[in-house]
């Protein structure tokens, strides 16, 4: 959602006469897109706002602008920050050219966020609806790849989170502007798009008497032409839409075999304090009907550890359902108390930080070997991969790979695949024999 709202705003300013430049000493305005999903993301902004404040000291004119969630958790209390001129939550980013023109020319702080987030507003919506339309266009950040939102905000209220108070209700984009965004994606070269909501799966928009699912989205998406892969994330589990959406995975070649579907725990106890509806036993039996239908599909997921009063044993039924439902990858984070949402209002941060500590290394070792022996199926096997461009080691090379440098890229099932090729070959696809695993990458030759 981040990268898509800088993506949104990097066009938005480009098409308002400025240029954008990755060097903050270079720059006149420098805007910090955040996130508030956990503490430590928000400290990491505070800590670069540090480093700002040390530079405006001979650049006073910077213009500093704080983006995006933190932004509308904490408004004016940000503001208040020496470093900072303009704060900006998510639902007001429409108005961020103007912002940064107004402060520019008279350098006065300017705060915009809104105030009764649960509450939408017909005029918001439509400003939001605009925006996107008019600047969503193209992701630039990885060459033929697009994010495209299909719906806002949340109304799941997990007891952690703190989505449902920074992003607002959850609200479903109209099909027919999804449709044409995506087909001015696909003029403009872009061969993979991946929907993104909350809860993906939970897309649903009456018109004409018909109710559209994200199936319905994912069906009328594969009919454009030079679309070639589809994505959506995140889902949650939940029966609603879920046997039609993975029909549509099993019946298009171009929705892609991958399913991101958080459980956060394997304790019923748990589950029920964190205000997730369902129980281990039934997620897992939704994930034997996920792979019933689509043989071969690759399934990601969330977990948190520490969430208050986890027991051992709770932990363990955690580590039991990691174990059952063997997931291609695992994102696992500790408990961070978010301020106002109902687990920290209500419940304690029972669980020290050092067994925090133990759980999540116990569980991303649990992951690993689980990672580790389903990559080693991939050796020796050719894969298709759509190159994203250099890797983060783009100077490492394989014996007999010539001068080229290595690339990266992902399969269908979103393995992370590392060859040497010609950087041409970035935003196009590729077949690579896989020569070398290790847990989370797969390492090949260019066939
Ligand atoms: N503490 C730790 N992890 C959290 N997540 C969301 N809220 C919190 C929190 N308060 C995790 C969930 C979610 C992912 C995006 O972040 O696992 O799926
Ligand atoms: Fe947060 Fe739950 Fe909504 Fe996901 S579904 S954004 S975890 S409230």
């Amino acid at each position: 959602m981040n990268k898509l709202d800088t993506s949104l705003i990097t066009s938005a300013l480009t098409d308002a006469g400025f240029d954008l430049t990755r060097r903050v000493k270079e720059a006149d305005v420098v805007l910090l897109n955040t996130c508030s999903v956990r503490e430590h993301a928000e400290q990491r902004v505070l800590s670069h706002l540090g480093h700002l404040k040390h530079i405006k000291k001979s650049r006073p004119d910077m213009i500093v602008g704080v983006i995006g969630c933190m932004a509308q958790r904490l408004g004016d209390k940000l503001l208040e920050h020496e470093a900072v001129n303009i704060v900006c939550g998510p639902t007001q980013i429409p108005q961020i050219a103007d912002l940064l023109k107004q402060a520019l020319e008279k350098n006065e702080k300017r705060l915009a966020v809104t105030e009764k987030i649960r509450t939408s507003s017909e005029n918001q919506n439509q400003a939001l609806e605009r925006f996107e339309s008019a600047y969503g266009i193209e992701d630039r950040q990885i060459p033929s790849q697009a994010f495209v939102r299909v719906m806002r905000g949340c109304n799941n209220f997990c007891a952690y989170c703190i989505v449902p108070y920074v992003r607002g209700p959850e609200i479903c984009r109209p099909p027919e502007l999804i449709i044409e965004q995506i087909k001015k994606l696909a003029d403009q070269g872009i061969k993979q798009v991946t929907l993104l909501g909350q809860t993906v799966n939970s897309y649903k928009y009456k018109k004409d008497g018909r109710t559209w699912s994200l199936a319905d989205l994912l069906n009328a998406a594969s009919d454009i032409d030079g679309i070639e892969w589809l994505r959506f994330v995140t889902s949650y589990p939940s029966e609603e839409f879920f046997d039609d959406i993975l029909q549509v995975m099993a019946d298009s070649p171009k929705v892609c075999n991958h399913l991101h579907m958080p459980a956060q725990s394997g304790s019923d106890k748990i589950l029920h304090a964190m205000n997730r509806h369902y129980t281990a036993a039934w997620y897992l039996k939704l994930l034997d009907r996920a792979r019933a239908t689509v043989p071969g599909i690759a399934i990601a997921g969330d977990f948190i550890v520490g969430f208050p009063s986890e027991s051992e044993d709770d932990f363990q039924a955690t580590v039991d359902l990691l174990n059952k439902a063997r997931y291609r990858n695992c994102f696992i984070f500790k408990y961070s108390p978010r301020p106002g949402t109902t687990a920290d209002k209500r419940l304690e941060d029972t669980v020290p930080a050092e067994v925090k500590q133990k759980r999540i290394a116990g569980l991303l070792a649990a992951q690993e070997k689980i990672s580790d022996q389903l990559s080693r199926d991939f050796l020796d096997k050719e894969v298709k991969i759509l190159v994203e461009g250099l890797s983060k080691k783009s100077h490492r090379n394989i014996v007999g790979s010539g001068n080229n440098p290595q690339l990266v890229g992902r399969t269908e099932t979103d393995y992370i695949v590392v060859f040497n090729g010609p950087p041409s070959l970035a935003g196009r696809f590729a077949k690579v024999k896989i020569i070398k695993t290790s847990p989370l990458t797969l390492f090949g030759e260019l066939t």
